[in-house]
């Protein structure tokens, strides 16, 4: 098996916790590349979940017994690992959200649709993932801003000197994402938060393919918002992170109104629960919450420094074995530190689809498609991509298996 240790991460074993990769197709172990879309589980967060059903399922906050305590406590320590995670200052500071979507619409309604007027301007990327590009231009239409687009380069990063022209005093907010999923750039988002706090206005940094994948500390980076989605880095589906900064929280309009979400309520009034519980209304994630914190310490466990090495590692086998072929295209930047572990690419004269449903046909799982970019893709100049995108159980074996795949590919079409 190719590099089967990456520093401090044995591969070899860390896969025998995922009893999925073990899994074959007419004969054919899968090989699974689709990891921006979701990740495996491994079996440590599995058994936290169903240890929550088996032994201490209750709702949590709302029971005396000691189910539900046991439940609240477990539900509550979650938001204290997740926010030690990426470095916030505690669970106030850290709401549980459905995924990294419902972290950008909460704050898009919850401060945008308050905040924003004619005039203000919301500044993104023509790299933006639909969930910040549709949630930040359907609230600016609602509110009457504007919103502007730093362009990409020919080589993939972002124009920092288009930022800075366009972040200016209207600037409200800068809404950015830290490592692209269809470009692999790793975005320095730390820049963007001093260009965007030098003219009073706030960053949203969406790290849905960054916290899976390297160290994140959001006071380092000094971000005024911060999302990610559990399910792409070990955890549950239903589950996403949204930092935001103690007071900036503290003095916005709840997103949703509901149980749990309150302190006091009247018939004339109501006041709101402290933070994060102000902004989980209703029964919350719990299952989803604990499994989340058990993908934490799992990650821990292996080491993000670890996982990152790893993951550029294999982006770099990756882009050389992709180089060797002159009817490959492949998007973003050339250095693989400059990037996560993921390569979108096109096979001349085979639509992605096409090629996935071959790569299937020898049992490996890659996405393809818009990558919930169409407007990058429009400025990239194809409708669609192959997307390969690795994780810390992939090994340089199985991108030698997704060249033979292709090269299948390339026989068929030829
Ligand atoms: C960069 C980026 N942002 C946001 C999202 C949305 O994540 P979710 O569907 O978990 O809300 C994704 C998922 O593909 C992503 O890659």
């Amino acid at each position: 098996m190719g590099l089967q240790q990456s520093d401090a991460l044995d591969v070899e074993r860390r896969r025998e916790d995922f009893p999925i990769l073990q899994r074959e197709f007419d004969g054919q172990q899968v090989v699974y590349l689709d990891n921006g879309a979701t990740t495996q589980k491994p079996d440590a967060v599995v058994d936290a979940i169903a240890d929550y059903y088996r032994t201490y399922n209750a709702n949590v906050h709302r029971g005396i017994h000691q189910l539900s305590q046991e439940a609240s406590i477990a539900y509550e320590e979650a938001h204290d690992t997740v926010a030690e995670f990426v470095g916030a200052d505690g669970r106030e500071e850290m709401v549980f959200t459905k995924n990294t979507t419902e972290a950008e619409n909460l704050v898009a309604y919850a401060w945008g649709l308050n905040e924003l007027g004619p005039g203000d301007e919301v500044v993104l990327t023509e790299m933006e993932h639909h969930a910040s590009l549709v949630t930040w231009q359907q609230i600016a239409e609602k509110t009457g801003a504007d919103v502007k687009y730093v362009p990409i380069t020919d080589e993939g990063y972002l124009d920092m000197e288009a930022a800075a022209d366009l972040i200016t005093d209207d600037t409200e907010m800068v809404s950015v994402l830290h490592v692209s999923n269809t470009l692999g750039t790793v975005n320095p988002v730390a820049d963007l938060a001093d260009l965007a706090h030098d003219h009073d206005a706030y960053i949203f940094v969406d790290g849905a393919q960054a916290v899976p994948n390297r160290p994140v500390d959001v006071e380092a980076i000094d971000a005024d918002f911060y999302a990610f989605s559990g399910h792409k880095m070990l955890g549950p589906t239903g589950i996403g992170g949204l930092y935001g900064r103690k007071e900036l929280l503290e003095g916005m309009e709840p997103f949703q109104y509901g149980g749990d979400m309150i302190r006091k309520v009247t018939f004339e009034d109501v006041t709101w629960n402290d933070l994060p519980w102000k902004y989980e209304a209703g029964t919350p994630v719990i299952a989803q919450g604990i499994g989340l914190a058990a993908a934490v310490d799992y990650l821990e466990d292996v080491g993000m420094d670890a996982v990152r090495r790893h993951e550029e590692r294999l982006a770099g086998y990756a882009l050389d074995r992709f180089a060797e072929f002159d009817d490959l295209t492949v998007y973003g930047p050339t250095d693989p530190e400059d990037r996560g572990g993921l390569v979108a690419f096109n096979l001349d004269g085979v639509h992605a689809h096409d090629l996935a449903s071959i790569m299937n046909d020898h049992a490996v799982a890659i996405r393809a498609g818009d990558h919930c970019t169409q407007p990058l893709h429009d400025v990239l100049g194809v409708a669609a991509s192959a997307r390969a995108s690795f994780y810390l159980y992939n090994t340089t074996d199985e991108i030698d298996e997704l060249l033979e795949a292709i090269d299948s590919a390339r026989e068929l079409f030829a």
